[in-house]
This record gives structure tokens, C-alpha cells and sequence, in this order.
């Protein structure tokens, strides 16, 4: 079998326009939503998000605004900053790009946002509402897959998920949006003895390690949709995911590629979330 690839480029500008929509239905009721990105320091790669992220809002008409703050900043500047951007009445998103400065508390960071603002999704509020199914906003990056297996018409119901990777940004909120959806999920992380006996009975495999292509076709079970949540640059200059994409894609029955995959649904949910806050903050979903 070769692998239907999953294009995550083409559906994310589809549901782009959908969320256009809807941003459009707000202006004219007098409501441009609006997203502030904080950043603090010079990482290359948080730099290119925050660009991309800013680029989305401009195609579908958001409002957005960069905060650039440098790598010394102390946490008690950051926290003033957040806490002005939540009483800002023109935002209704915020995010700080993670990861922060060593010197910083991540999690005050978080806590901090208003937890109607929290487009990101990470405030222990709305990591909690996730957990009991009260979704406020659900994270950009598992938000992003279920979306794109919605799009794709594969079945998550009954179905065997496995996520491999347990970090709060994705392998948690993965876990937990596909439990919701009935799928029986299990959830590998670095330290799983014979991992492949776990992936090789997925449906739906989500891999989200940060290590280069770990998984190989003889892990996958034929006909599997496989989403790989990972980006990694090699020292040659390659960008691949967590999955051998070449070996899996004979195996699987649906692929996401690196890049083109997951990433620009990503952005696309962030949008959305964007979008839905402002719609909610002004109670006119
Ligand atoms: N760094 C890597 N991914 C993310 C994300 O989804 N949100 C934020 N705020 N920072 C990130």
C-alpha cells in the first residue's frame, strides 16, 4: 500500500477561509479580533513561528501585534506586559512563544494570561477543561490534526490511537482530544519498553518526540494513519519529522509530510482560536 498523503497546506487554506468567514461576520458587527504574540529573546525558530503566525492573521483579516522583548527581560516585566494585554479591549488572544528564558517561571508566564485570551490553550484552566471535556480552547497543534482527520473522513471512534510523545503542548492535549472522540488511545513516551508492539496496533499513530524519523515502516500496521507532529533539521540541512516518511508512507494508509503537514493546520487553529475568543469575549458566537 502506498500512503495517501495528507495535505495539510491545502486543508489549512480551506479552513482558513471558513474562519475568514466568521472574522468577517464580527467586522461588520464592529469587532476586528485581535492577537497579541509575545516573544522574549532572539531563538531563530521562535522567530520564524512568530512570523508565520503574524502572516496567517494578515491573510484572514485579524488584527495582530508583536511584542518583542529581549533575552534579559525579568519575569516580573513579562508578567506587567501580559497583564496589560488583558485588560487591551482591541486583543482578544494572547501568546507568549515558549520556549521562555531559562530565568523565567513558565508556568507563571501561563497562569498569568487571561484565561479568556488563552488561545494557546495552555493555562491550567483550560488544561483542565480539556481533561473533563469542557473544551474552551483546545491547543493549536493536536486542534490542528483532529482537524485534519475530520477532513480526511477517518474514522477516530472505536479506533486504536497511540501517541507517542507526552508533552503538555501535544502528546497530552492529543491523548485527550482523541479519548473524547472514543478512540482507545494509549500514550508511549521515550521510556516505553518495545514501543513497536505499541504503534504496530495503532489506527491512528500521532508522533510528536523531537526525535529524527524514529519511526520505520515495521512499526506501522498496514493502512495506519500516521501524523507526524515533528520538525527536525538535520546536520545535512534536511527537514524531516519524527517518521521515516520514505519507509512508512509503503505502509500506511494516510501520511502527513514534514513540512506541509501538521504545521500550517497549526497556525490555522491558532486563528481559529483567535477568532472564537473574540466571538465569545463579545457574546456573539
Ligand atoms: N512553541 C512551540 N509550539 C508552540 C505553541 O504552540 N505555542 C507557543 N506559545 N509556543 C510554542
Amino acid at each position: 500500500m502506498t500512503a495517501k498523503i495528507i495535505d495539510g497546506k491545502e486543508i489549512s487554506k480551506i479552513v482558513r477561509e471558513e474562519w475568514k468567514l466568521e472574522a468577517e461576520k464580527l467586522k461588520e458587527k464592529g469587532v476586528l479580533p485581535g492577537l497579541a504574540v509575545i516573544i522574549v529573546g532572539d531563538n531563530p525558530a521562535s522567530k520564524v513561528y512568530v512570523r508565520n503566525k503574524i502572516k496567517a492573521c494578515h491573510d484572514v483579516g485579524l488584527h495582530s501585534e508583536v511584542h518583542e522583548m529581549p533575552e534579559d527581560t525579568q519575569e516580573v516585566m513579562l508578567l506587567d506586559a501580559i497583564r496589560s494585554l488583558n485588560e487591551n479591549k482591541t486583543i482578544h488572544g494572547i501568546l507568549v512563544q515558549l520556549p521562555l528564558p531559562d530565568h523565567i517561571d513558565e508556568d507563571k508566564v501561563l497562569e498569568t494570561i487571561s484565561v479568556e485570551k488563552d488561545v494557546d490553550g495552555f493555562h491550567l484552566y483550560n488544561m483542565g477543561a480539556l481533561v473533563v471535556g469542557n473544551t474552551v480552547f483546545p491547543p493549536c497543534t493536536p486542534y490542528g490534526v483532529q482537524c485534519l482527520l475530520e477532513h480526511m473522513d477517518i474514522p477516530i471512534e472505536g479506533m486504536n490511537a497511540v501517541v507517542v510523545g507526552r508533552s503538555n503542548i501535544v502528546g497530552k492535549p492529543m491523548a485527550m482530544m482523541l479519548l473524547h472522540k472514543n478512540a482507545t488511545v494509549s500514550i508511549c513516551t521515550s521510556k516505553t519498553r518495545d514501543l513497536n508492539q505499541y504503534t504496530s496496533m495503532a489506527d491512528i499513530l500521532v508522533v510528536a518526540t523531537g526525535r529524527p524519523e524514529m519511526i520505520t515502516g515495521d512499526m506501522v500496521k498496514e493502512g495506519a494513519a500516521v501524523i507526524d507532529v515533528g520538525i527536525n533539521r538535520l546536520d545535512d540541512g534536511r527537514l524531516v519529522g519524527d517518521v521515516d516518511f520514505d519507509s512508512v508512507k509503503q505502509k500506511a494508509g494516510y501520511i502527513t509530510p514534514v513540512p506541509g503537514g501538521v504545521g500550517p493546520m497549526t497556525i490555522t487553529m491558532l486563528v481559529a482560536n483567535t477568532v472564537r475568543a473574540a466571538q465569545s469575549i463579545h457574546k456573539l458566537g
